[in-house]
């Protein structure tokens, strides 16, 4: 078998949420890199024009399709626009994230949704708004969540994001049992720490440094090191896999106790 050809992604079609930075917008070259179609969703409009640009002039096919990912209404207008573009996605990858640090004491209702609605329900629905439209094309496809380790540990001030880092795995699973049998995989990447805006501040830290030298590998992650684990799901290499989880965090969980 030719490695190269295994993991390709000639003729699909795939929608990145959150592609507008950090690991989005490393999923989006790569799958445009592959042979995909792709669909650059996020707020920041002038960055996905400008990746637009980047991947276009790489050879590649893009569409920018603005979406706050709590909006349905634009989240229908984002799959519409991509389906009249380049066809049904049959690639969905929800990326899109945020982190707040309060403590449960001092947390507001609104700062809880806010994390809550932005990293659990955009990915339950736009992950049900790909599947839907994949079952109504007779499509085979691949969902891919974006979970995290922090999915099964805990850290002061951070308890929504690992709430719904939680439950992100178990919606894969759950999502991934309900249309197996529709040649629809879904699976989960669960990385460490990579270092992207959501936390360069804070890695780049004293306390930061300190966690990069309890890492058994050594380092903090680059988006790039997901390259491998998001081609394997996205691809006809992962054809067997459903309901995974991969974690790519450099063996930070295998501290976790000892
Ligand atoms: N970096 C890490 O160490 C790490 C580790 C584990 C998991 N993750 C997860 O990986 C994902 C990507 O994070 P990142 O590290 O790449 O962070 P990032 O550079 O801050 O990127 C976050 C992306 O999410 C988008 N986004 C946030 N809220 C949105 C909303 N309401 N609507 C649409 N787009 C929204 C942002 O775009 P706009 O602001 O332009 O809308 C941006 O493109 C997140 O789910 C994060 O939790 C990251």
């Amino acid at each position: 078998m030719d490695a190269g050809k295994l993991f390709r992604l000639d003729g699909r079609v795939a929608l990145i949420t959150g592609a507008s930075s950090g690991l989005g917008e490393r999923f989006a070259e790569t799958a445009a890199a592959n042979g995909a179609a792709v669909v650059l969703v996020a707020r920041r409009k002038e960055r996905l024009e400008a990746l637009k640009a980047k991947i276009e002039k790489a050879g590649g096919r893009a569409l920018v399709a603005p979406a706050d990912v709590t909006d349905r209404k634009a989240m229908v207008a984002a799959f519409d626009a991509a389906e009249k573009a380049f066809g049904t996605v049959d690639l969905l990858v929800a990326n899109a994230g945020i982190a707040r640090v309060t403590k449960i004491v001092d947390m507001t209702e609104s700062g809880w949704r806010e994390v809550l609605d932005t990293n659990l329900d955009a990915v339950l629905f736009w992950s049900r708004e790909a599947a839907k439209r994949m079952i109504a094309a007779r499509k085979p496809g691949a969902i891919i969540t974006i979970s995290s380790i922090a999915g099964f540990t805990v850290a002061y001030g951070l308890s929504s994001y690992h709430v719904a880092k939680a439950a992100v795995v178990q919606v894969t699973k759950a999502l991934a049992l309900e249309v197996a049998r529709k040649g629809i995989r879904v699976n989960t990447i669960a990385p460490g720490y990579i270092v992207t805006e959501i936390n360069r501040d804070y890695l780049g830290s004293k306390d930061g440094q300190a966690l990069q030298g309890s890492i058994p590998l050594g380092r903090f992650g680059a988006p790039s090191d997901l390259d491998g684990a998001f081609l394997l799901l996205a691809s006809d290499a992962g054809r067997l896999m459903t309901g995974s989880t991969i974690i790519v965090d450099g063996g930070l969980m295998l501290m976790v106790g000892g």
